[in-house]
């Protein structure tokens, strides 16, 4: 039979031409072999909690092997854990929502891909505070939906409202809302907040929040987006264990939505993972039995190590704003180059201190490097001094 007429059947879904790797991937990997030639080097680029995953967690997950609970459990989580969540929901989100409402995931990232997945049609527009936490685009783009930035600062400096009716077309269906901010540390506050939800009930949108960074906030109040009157509806939030807990290897998080949204992301859970290892899930009920100074504890520690690093780069001359929330600093760098992505080389280069570039974030992150400052307030006065050496 003759093939000649059709495309080759050997080639990759057209559905993911658009969607790329971040490239955080090649800092991270130029750091390894910085490293494995015996370089120090002053790492400010993860993203993860500096502290270990608390024991209590850890010793549920053993005790859960050892009490067999090995099994399939139903694929949008075990109960009991949908149950603790529900409590949580209500009183630290002030989201009145049912066990029904809540959805075991891999994490955030696959609450949030479920999201994208369970709202976005080939050809809509999705718009997002723009700079971004960078998957967020590629999640966008592998719906088919086009990704709209909203650029955070004009936003907040000339109003939200104006700037969202600039950019809404006729084929908008979502906002992808995050606060605390990555790679930003902005905590929208709740006039934002309503603002936002404001706009989306009169244009008729969804909001996916994603709140990964929720515990996290130094300056002003989280606002959960679905806790204001008429959101719960058009709201689907997005959580994860891997900040909160230091839990960003174990993959666990959850969505939380009402119906159609609900059913919808349990069918792409289903078909994707069939759920989250099942005493993995008996561990994060522990960890939601943490006291409330867990969160606590940490904050004080986290806002230490956020004044050490963003006095000390002003200090040095790189403006930086003090962020209110997450554990990120974003300063400017336009100093060294306009090009954030050689200013972030350079500093790699001449001075070992590892940064991501504010342009892998979007063009409105151009001109800054992204600092994560969770790491020790010695290895944060260590990368200052080297930054010193450098100016
Ligand atoms: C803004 C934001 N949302 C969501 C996530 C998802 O995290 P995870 O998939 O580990 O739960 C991250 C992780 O870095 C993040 O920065």
């Amino acid at each position: 039979m003759a093939t000649s007429a059709r495309e080759s059947a050997l080639r990759v879904a057209k559905r993911l031409d658009e969607v790329g790797f971040s490239d955080i991937v090649v800092i991270r990997n130029k750091v390894m072999e910085l490293r494995a030639a015996g370089q120090t080097v002053h790492a400010f680029h993860g993203g993860e909690p500096f502290f270990e995953t608390p024991d209590a967690i850890k010793q549920a997950l053993y005790a859960a092997t050892e009490e067999n609970k090995t099994r399939y459990a139903p694929s949008s989580g075990i109960a009991p854990l949908r149950a603790a969540l529900v409590d949580k929901l209500r009183e630290r989100n002030g989201i009145e929502a049912t066990a029904d409402e809540v959805l075991i995931t891999v994490g955030g990232a696959h609450a949030l891909y479920c999201a994208f997945h369970a709202v976005l049609d080939p050809g809509s527009d999705c718009l997002l505070f723009s700079p971004y936490w960078t998957p967020i685009a590629d999640m966008i783009r592998g719906t088919e939906a086009r990704p709209v930035y909203v650029p955070t600062s004009t936003a907040r400096r000339s109003g939200i409202t104006t700037t969202l009716e600039q950019l809404t077309t006729p084929e908008t269906r979502a906002i992808y809302y995050n606060t605390p901010q990555n790679p930003s540390g902005v905590v929208f506050t709740r006039a934002e907040a309503e603002e936002v939800a404001q706009f989306a009930k009169q244009h008729d949108l969804m909001v996916i929040a994603d709140e990964a960074y929720e515990d996290l906030v130094y300056d002003g109040e989280h606002v959960s987006i679905a806790s204001l009157p008429g959101m719960a509806e058009r709201t689907i939030s997005a959580y994860t264990f891997s900040k909160s807990y230091a839990m960003t290897g174990w993959r666990i998080g959850y969505a939380v939505a009402q119906e159609p949204w609900m059913t919808a992301m349990r069918k792409l859970v289903l078909y994707s993972t069939n759920g989250v290892p099942t005493m993995l899930q008996w561990a994060a009920v522990e960890a939601l039995r943490l006291s409330p100074d867990h969160h606590q504890k940490r904050l004080a520690e986290y806002r230490e190590r956020r004044e050490a690093l963003v006095e000390g780069l002003n200090t040095i001359g790189f403006d930086c704003e003090m962020p209110a929330g997450a554990f990120y600093a974003f300063p400017s760098v336009t100093r060294l180059s306009n090009d954030s992505r050689k200013a972030a080389a350079m500093l790699l280069e001449k001075a070992h201190v590892a940064t991501i570039p504010g342009a892998v974030f979007g063009s409105q992150g151009e001109g800054h490097v992204r600092f994560s400052y969770s790491t020790t307030v010695a290895a944060i006065q260590q990368g200052l001094e080297a930054l010193r050496r450098l100016t």
